[in-house]
Formats: C-alpha cells, structure tokens, sequence
C-alpha cells in the first residue's frame, strides 16, 4: 500500500477521464480507425477555436513543422532562424529540407527569441550571404513570445514566419491573436505531456489556402484525395492520383476523439495550471535562492521553469537531485541545441554563443504542473523546493 503523502509525484501526467474512454471506445467500435469523420470534427472545433480558417491535424506537432516549411517552398540554399533553446524538433526540420540554420539567443532572464538579438543576428547573417527565408519564434513552455514586433521584424527582412506553438495552448500573444495564428503557419503539439493530448499528434492552422491545400496533399503520400472522401464521395473508391512524393503524417480517429474531449477540457485545464503556477511563484517569490519565472504576456503554463538564482550557493543539479529523493520528479528545458552534437558539429558552435540560453540552461528546473495535480501534492513540491534549498 503506499501512503498518499509519501507516493512520487512525476513530472507529468497526462487527465485523461471517462469521457476520453468513452470517446475513444465508440471509434474502436465504430469499424473506422484511421483519418475519418472524428478527425475532420477535431480539425473544424480546433479551427474554430482559434479563429483560423484551416486546422490540419497531423500524427505530431514535428509533422506540421516539416510540412509548413515545405509548404513554403523552404530547401537547399534557404536559411531558417530560430532559438537554440527548443526541443530538437524545432530545428531539424530544417535540415529535413537541406536548409541550413541560424540561431539566435533568448531574452536575457527570459526563455524566448529576443527581438534585439534577433535584429543583429539577421542583419549579421544578410551580410554573410544567407537566403533568409523564415523565422520560427517558440513560445516556449506557453509563454506567448511577443508576436507584434518579431512580425514586424520578419516584414523588415522578407522572412515567413512559423509559429513553433506547440507548448502554448491555448492562449493568446500581444496582438490579440491565439499563438499559432499571428504567422503563416502555427503548429500545436498533442503529445502525452502537453497542454491537450491525444497520446502523440499534432495540428497546424493557416489562413492561408495555398498552403492548406499542399499541407493537406504532403500530409498524405502526396494522394489527391483523403481517405476518407475516397470512402464517403461519389466518385469510385480505388481511384486516386500520386501528385507528389508525400509523407505518412495524417492523424488517427482514435487520437482525434481523445483530442476533441480534451479541447473541451482545454480551458478547465489551463484554469487548473494557472492556480498552481501561481501557488509556485507566491511561495518562492520571497526566496533569495530561487528566480520565479518573470512573464510579461500570457502564458499556458505547459511548463513551470523556475531557476536558481545566479549568486545562489545552490546547486541546479544537486536541487534536482534533492527533489527526486523527496518523492517530486523533475525536468530541464531545454539543454540549448548548440551544445547538442549534431548541431554544435555542423555549425561548429562554442558553448558561450549564446550566452542568455547558456544562462537559462545552467540555472533551470521545470517542476510538475498538471491539472490531475490536487492541492497536497502542490503544497509538497512547494515544501520539497523549500526543504532542498535548506539541505543545499
Ligand atoms: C518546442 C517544441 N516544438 C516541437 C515539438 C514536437 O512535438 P511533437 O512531439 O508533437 O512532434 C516539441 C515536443 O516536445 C517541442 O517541445
């Protein structure tokens, strides 16, 4: 048997309840498992839900990066920027297509692209002879990166832009806009420890016709029609046309179901997230030790990265280490990518490149912030956050 006060507490859990049992049963029931009329619904609520006039659901959020940048005409000769402090996903996309990529660094103290940095890093990589052709702004763990002035910074230098949204969902940036929908093409995630989940999928909105429709061909084998209206129209079954070489990237009506339930859910979950990043930041605010983090827009809260302070005797490893010991399951986000060797080689990065993200990085610890979270178990990493800083 084990104690309620004393169980670990993961890092993340996805609330997965009845309803999304019931929901996916009915699919398994219904004889029709792959990308059928469950997806289209989740793509027209989704859509609807943020305001755009095309949602492409897709089997993940990496999916959809690849496929609006392809959608873009991005390929061998093109630069794509964005941050080093993101998943790889973010990033290898680009190199998917044979674009070649430009980092620029994070807000100092912050976790997102720094629009002055930004400035510099294009004007730098103009003069170097690079093709610019898009920026990926990542509102990373949810917080909205401010879309007004990179947009204006992406129409200074002719760039595209893809909203790397998969953490930020669903909330909006300082223009008003869901993120997602201030760019050419946003791109939310569906995977198991996201803000909504559908076990791994992943989404991408445009208003933008041209781009929904070759999305919509890529996303399928490069086949002119979806399977669904091959099995629905009047028109025979067996015929359709290879118009391209496409992908496999289509979504399930098994995820689709689960997914439709969660964006339900998506605003009771977000409510549920805020009052615990808010318990976190009352109760470390006042510790010399700890930076809360510090936000100026509006955030998801997929991830609470909270960070030792800079003159901290404590150790980020060590707390984290100390945490796991008292039952609380941590995360860091992110390891920057031009320390990871794929990109440090190609690009024969330093460590002290991007020094904001090397900051952020050697100071960070993302703690457990779910809505399946109950208070107890809120008040005991706030105690256990409390008790390592002690013990260090
Ligand atoms: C910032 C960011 N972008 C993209 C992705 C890719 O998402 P997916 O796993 O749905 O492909 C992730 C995944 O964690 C991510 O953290």
């Amino acid at each position: 048997m084990t104690n309620p006060g004393t169980e670990f507490i993961p890092f993340a859990l996805p609330s997965i309840g009845r309803e999304e049992e019931e929901a996916v049963l009915k699919v398994l029931r219904s004889g029709w498992l792959t990308t059928g009329k469950e997806t289209q619904a989740f793509e027209a609520e989704f859509a609807s839900k943020v305001g755009s006039t095309c949602a492409l659901a897709l089997n993940s959020a990496t999916a959809g990066l690849h496929l609006s940048l392809e959608a873009l005409g991005i390929g061998p000769g093109d630069t794509v920027v964005t941050s080093p402090y993101t998943f790889t996903a973010t990033a290898e996309v680009v190199r998917y297509l044979g674009a070649e990529l430009v980092f620029s660094d994070i807000t100092p103290g912050g976790f997102n692209i720094d629009p002055r940095i930004l400035r510099e890093t294009l004007r730098a990589a103009e003069k170097n002879g690079h093709r610019l052709k898009a920026l990926i702004p990542v509102h990373i763990g949810g917080e909205a990166c401010g879309m007004t002035e990179l947009q204006s910074i992406a129409g200074e230098f002719g760039l595209a832009i893809v909203e790397d949204a998969a953490h930020a969902f669903p909330v909006r940036s300082d223009d008003g806009r869901w993120t997602g929908t201030s760019g050419d093409t946003g791109v939310y995630s569906f995977y198991a420890t996201k803000t909504i989940t559908t076990g791994e999928g992943g989404m991408v909105v445009t208003d933008n016709d041209k781009i929904a429709e070759r999305i919509r061909t890529m996303r399928l084998h490069g086949i002119d029609r979806s399977i669904w209206d091959r099995y629905t129209s009047d028109r025979a079954q067996w015929a359709y046309s290879v118009v391209e070489a496409g992908y496999k990237y289509n979504m399930t009506d098994l995820a689709a179901a689960l997914g439709r339930v969660q964006l339900e859910k998506a605003e009771t979950f977000l409510a549920r997230r805020k009052e615990i990043a808010a318990a976190y930041t009352e109760a470390f605010r006042e510790m010399p030790e700890l930076d809360i983090p510090r936000t100026s827009g509006d955030h998801a809260w997929h991830l609470y990265i909270l960070k030792v302070s800079r003159d901290s005797r404590i150790n980020r490893d060590n707390l984290i280490e100390s945490l796991r010991r008292r039952g609380v399951g941590t995360s860091v986000h992110y390891i920057p990518l031009h320390l990871m060797p794929y990109y440090r080689d190609r690009y024969a990065f330093s460590p002290g490149d991007f020094p904001n993200a090397m900051d952020a990085y050697s100071r960070c610890l993302s703690l457990p912030i779910y809505p399946g979270m109950n208070d107890a178990q809120v008040d005991r990493v706030i105690q256990a956050v409390k008790n390592g800083c002690k013990a260090e």
